[in-house]
């Protein structure tokens, strides 16, 4: 097999960031959100490592499968709950419980059998204007809930944060407090924090937590980086070089010729491309490290090749290993370089890419 893009998987740094995002929290339990593929890293892979967890937290149905399938018996939480009614039996069969944002979803819960009685996690709109029912239909939806012979009592209780990630921002607060006016009378547990919250905002933090970002070693943060926060990177996507060559003053290199020798000068040649997730809107500059040097992207992103400046590279050769982003090169650096956030960077790397965990 030839496949020289591949993404590392330390298990290690998940566990190590599992357990600062506890330490963070020490009064919550930890709810590790692996949707999307584990944010890219491998949806099996990264739930055994944060088996720990008190609970994962999946946006889709066919990922509890896979870790189900993976014989983990840990609380699920189903994030968006079911979309459709014929979806309740596999979602007992697996034992999950559901978030309920919507009306539909709680009639569907009235007219199912009582042979499972799903927990279930009411979710309400503090102001992301995204899922949720209006706070002051709180109480009303519990007391309708709770008579439901398919609801396993108490409910809980739970609402997402919009602005977090923005310190300044007063929405959060406003949210926070929203979310506790409505809930006051109400049992169950409660949660409202994601990764900018836990690390930001001390009074979301409440019964339960619910970190994505950050158990892959990235920060929330426009500002800063994992390892800014005492985190470690889960993910390094690597390559190698396939071809060097030396490129003449005023050659172009690459499709388009964007990008110009100024002098006669040293390219590289990886083999990873936007056909495996690397971002074809990073321009020339990027930093790209080869070896224990660093080198720059020039000229355009191809479907499997980028070509690299080798410049400050002593003595480049082909087999030299490349990285594109993790252990040394923050995939933060590299999202703000692509105009878009790490989590994009994350989940886009595509499935062509040879996955290792170590
Ligand atoms: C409802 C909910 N909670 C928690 C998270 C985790 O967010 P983050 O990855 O920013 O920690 C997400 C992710 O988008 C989410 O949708």
């Amino acid at each position: 097999m030839n496949r020289a893009a591949r993404a590392t998987i330390d298990t290690s740094a998940l566990r190590a960031n599992l357990r600062a995002a506890a330490r963070r929290a020490p009064g919550s339990r930890v709810m590790a959100v692996i949707k999307a593929n584990a944010y890219g890293h491998g949806i099996v892979p990264v739930a055994r490592a944060l088996a720990d967890a008190d609970a994962f937290a999946v946006a889709r149905l066919e990922e509890a499968v896979a870790i189900r399938h993976a014989g983990l018996r840990n609380r699920i939480v189903l994030l968006e709950g079911v979309f459709h009614d014929d979806q309740l039996g596999l979602a007992a069969e697996l034992g999950l419980e559901l978030v309920v944002h919507d009306i539909e979803q709680v009639a569907m819960l009235e007219a199912a059998d009582a042979s499972y009685r799903y927990p279930v996690w009411l979710k309400l709109d503090t102001g992301m204007n995204r899922l949720g029912f209006e706070p002051a239909a709180a109480g009303e939806l519990v007391r309708r809930l709770q008579v439901c012979p398919a609801v396993a009592a108490p409910m809980h209780l739970m609402t997402h944060l919009a602005c977090a990630d923005d310190p300044e921002d007063v929405t959060t607060r406003d949210q926070i407090e929203s979310f506790h006016m409505a809930i006051a009378d109400l049992a169950g547990d409660r949660s409202i924090a994601n990764s900018a919250g836990l690390l930001n905002w001390p009074d979301s933090h409440v019964d339960w937590v619910r970190p994505g970002i950050m158990l892959y070693g990235v920060s929330p943060f426009a500002a800063s980086s994992g390892a800014d926060l005492g985190l470690r990177p889960a993910m390094t996507l690597g390559s190698e070089l396939i071809a060097v060559k030396r490129v003449p003053a005023g050659g172009r290199v690459g499709y388009g010729g964007v990008w110009t020798a100024p002098a006669e000068t040293p390219v590289g040649v990886a083999a990873i491309g936007y056909g495996d997730g690397y971002s074809r809107h990073l321009g020339n500059g990027t930093p790209v490290r080869v070896g224990e040097s660093h080198g720059r992207l020039v000229g355009r992103i191809s479907m499997d090749l980028i070509t690299i400046d080798l410049s400050d590279v002593p003595e480049p050769r082909v087999g030299d290993p490349v990285v594109l982003w993790g252990e040394g090169l923050p995939v933060e650096t590299l999202a703000r370089a692509a105009g878009t956030i790490p989590y994009e960077l994350l989940c886009g790397v595509t499935q062509r890419v040879a996955m290792r965990v170590v």
